[in-house]
């Protein structure tokens, strides 16, 4: 680690407040973290058999260009040209240094921050939506079915699907789909239908309103609604936008080019902070540095930030479970608060998933990375000393990014230590302005999870015994 004088004299060579990349810099392959663990990642199993999963149980879902890369243990996956002439519209994405953000902290911590908001759809989920419609339409797919929480996954398909004249039906977790509608606006600008789940439109969204009318919904529930009408129909495919190896690969053009421009800056971190909820920002922005270390290079420490209201890395159990409500996706190993678990309504609706990546869960159990909850408020306020001081305005999920790189810099300002800390900026919240109007007002309050509900969920866990 370096020492206080040289991290100094590192800060005045270098006074620059962004890092930019000419578009000759784009990542050429996407990287897998899979070619560079110690111990491989445990496999995927059949839903009914409970035997591993193989390729051809995907196809009913998937096109076969990304069920190869879903299983690949390449280290690298060349990018289609035309994914990176599209990716050349918003990428090489911005890093910047936070200098006021510094300032305000009063911290010796350089903080740096990777900015997705500046693709079209406002976060970093247009990174896979494009390839996924890529290889979809490459195969002949004219439909895709999918499921958003947020809203940012749902319009960056939509907008991919537009670009590869593929049609796009969104299930919007219920109460996104209320505390949102100008992001359903902006999918159907773009071209997609988005239902509110759960819908009358499926078995499983059916069944679940007979039981509860009312219900919120959740991406559990989402995905199960997007699955059904995919396996159903032959025109149609699903697509996910977390969680799979293939996502998670997609992602690592962030962490790619956050390691070019922090060699412009002449730094490296020494810790890496992002935001979890299905765990493709965060594996975007951390992989490729994690490989760099895995390869024998610097260590960093990384850490994911998840709500303490849908507390997956910190609370749930590492198991085999199920990847929606309705028990009709393969089973992955990972942590998980079980398929049944509804989280509290609140407004970081991309973060309330019941599980984990797989990978990422992997390396959790490696010891490769941490995790930590916050409550929403303290999220927030995070979120607005940002946007007052570096002027970007961060999504609800982002600002749990936000406020586990404060923490780590008022850590660095309390031992008097001047460490490099980069954090994912994963997207902006310009679409959840009444999230941010009902801080204001006093309005949100820190909701936690019903811990009966948890022990609920947590024994309806499918018992694995093959594996
Ligand atoms: C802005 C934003 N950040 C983070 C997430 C969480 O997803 P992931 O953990 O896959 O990045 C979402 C999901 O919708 C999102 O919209």
């Amino acid at each position: 680690m370096a020492s206080l004088n040289q991290s100094l004299q590192r800060t005045t060579m270098n006074e620059n407040v962004k890092y930019v990349l000419d578009e000759s810099r784009l990542p050429k392959c996407w990287y897998n973290i899979v070619a560079d663990l110690f111990v491989p990642p445990p496999p995927a199993l059949h839903p009914v058999t409970h035997q591993p999963l193989g390729p051809d149980d995907l196809k009913p879902l998937f096109p076969d260009a990304l069920i190869a890369q879903e299983v690949s243990a390449e280290r690298e996956i060349e990018i289609p040209a035309p994914v990176r002439d599209i990716y050349r519209q918003w990428r090489p994405s911005p890093l910047y240094r936070a200098r006021r953000l510094e300032q305000a902290l009063d911290t010796p911590a350089r903080i740096y921050y990777k900015y997705e908001g500046v693709s079209p759809a406002g976060s970093h989920k247009p990174n896979t939506a494009v390839p996924q419609a890529f290889y979809n339409k490459e195969a002949g797919v004219a439909r895709i079915a999918t499921e958003t929480g947020a809203g940012q996954w749902g319009s960056s398909l939509a907008f991919a699907g537009a670009l590869f004249g593929i049609e796009v039906q969104v299930f919007m977790v219920r109460v996104s789909f209320q505390q949102k509608p100008y992001r359903r606006a902006l999918m159907e600008t773009w071209g997609a239908a988005c239902t509110a789940s759960p819908s009358n439109q499926t078995a499983a969204g059916r069944a679940i309103l007979a039981s509860r009318p009312d219900h919120p919904g959740s991406l559990g529930i989402a995905i199960s609604e997007a699955v059904e009408v995919a396996a159903q129909r032959d025109d149609t495919k699903y697509a996910l936008g977390s969680v799979l190896n293939h996502v998670l690969l997609h992602q690592t053009v962030v962490g790619q080019e956050a390691i070019a421009q922090m060699e412009l800056a002449d730094d490296y971190p020494d810790i890496i902070v992002g935001c979890t909820g299905g765990g493709s920002n965060f594996a975007g922005i951390a992989f490729p540095f994690l490989g760099e270390q895995l390869r024998g290079g610097r260590s960093v420490r990384i850490v994911a930030v998840e709500p303490s209201a849908c507390p997956t890395l910190t609370r749930g159990r590492y198991a085999y479970d199920y990847g929606d409500t309705a028990h009709l996706t393969p089973l992955t190993k990972m942590h998980t608060l079980g398929s049944s678990f509804t989280p509290p309504g609140f407004h970081a609706g991309g973060l309330r998933y019941h599980g984990m990546a797989p990978l990422v869960s992997h390396v959790q159990q490696l010891g490769l990375i941490e995790a930590r909850g916050y409550p929403q408020l303290a999220c927030f306020e995070a979120g607005v000393l940002l946007a007052r001081t570096e002027g970007i305005l961060p999504a609800p999920e982002a600002n749990h990014a936000v406020r586990g790189a404060i923490d780590e810099a008022l850590r660095c300002k309390q031992e008097g230590v001047s460490r490099a800390i980069l954090f994912n900026l994963c997207g902006h919240g310009h679409f959840d302005m009444q999230a941010y109007m009902d801080y204001f007002a006093g309005k949100l309050t820190d909701q936690s999870y019903d811990e009966g509900e948890l022990a609920m969920a947590l024994a309806g866990l499918p018992s694995v015994t093959s594996v």
